[in-house]
């Protein structure tokens, strides 16, 4: 499973970056709002630390504008994905992008069904997002399942990508499932690695250690 991380922060980014652990970064309008940047300035600052995809969002909402706008941030860097939204107008822009070689992400994903017309579409990503299901007390993880499930059916190359993740079960319940990718805030990534039972290993082994006196090498 790739690991995504869902912010604009690029201090994090370089953090987590440095730590190996991400493929990618996804952004949308209100993680730019949140860096405070300019979206080209820190896209390309991004796109500079990350090789992997790097997912920066249309704010058109009408296909013509989608196009430019789209071609506008894919000049940014050689690994920008277009992010577009899951409407009629967003799938059209997905065909046309995705047919011209471009990398799409299909954001805002609530259903199966239209995670069957983003593949169709040709998207490179489809984003179903499952913290702001949850929070409606639907379960965000059915919707992975069944994506999952129906691209399987059909041979699609479309990769699920989960998106809106607030924890580590998020995490652990989509690789479960098979979604390829997680886009996951800086925060939970960290918190993939705690366990008290490692913390109070650890210190055992270190003063067991320190009682023998020896020094490695
Ligand atoms: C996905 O690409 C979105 O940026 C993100 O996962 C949305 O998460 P949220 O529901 O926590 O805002």
């Amino acid at each position: 499973m790739k690991f995504f991380v869902d912010t604009a922060d690029v201090k994090d980014i370089r953090e987590l970056s440095e730590l190996g652990l991400i493929d990618g970064v996804t952004t949308n309008p209100s993680l730019i709002l949140k860096s405070g940047r300019d979206i080209t300035e820190v896209t390309k600052e991004i796109c500079d630390i990350v090789d992997g995809p790097v997912s920066a969002e249309v704010a058109a909402t009408e296909y013509d504008e989608m196009i430019r706008e789209g071609k506008v941030l894919a000049k940014i860097a050689d690994n920008i994905c277009i992010k577009l939204p899951l409407t009629l107008d967003g799938l059209r822009a997905c065909r046309t992008l995705s047919g011209e070689g471009h990398a799409v992400n299909v954001t805002l994903c609530f259903s199966a069904n239209q995670a069957l017309l983003a593949a169709k579409a040709g998207a490179t990503f489809i984003s179903p997002f499952i913290g702001r299901l949850d929070d409606m007390a639907i379960d965000g993880m059915d919707l992975i399942r069944e994506i999952r499930v129906i691209y399987d059916n059909y041979g699609f190359e479309t990769e699920i990508l989960a998106a809106s993740i607030r924890t580590v079960n998020h995490v652990k319940e989509a690789a479960l499932i098979g979604a390829d990718v997680a886009t996951v805030p800086p925060a939970t990534i960290r918190s993939l690695v705690k366990h008290p039972l490692t913390d109070k290993g650890l210190e055992a082994f270190l003063a067991d250690w320190k009682k023998t006196g020896q020094k490695i090498g």
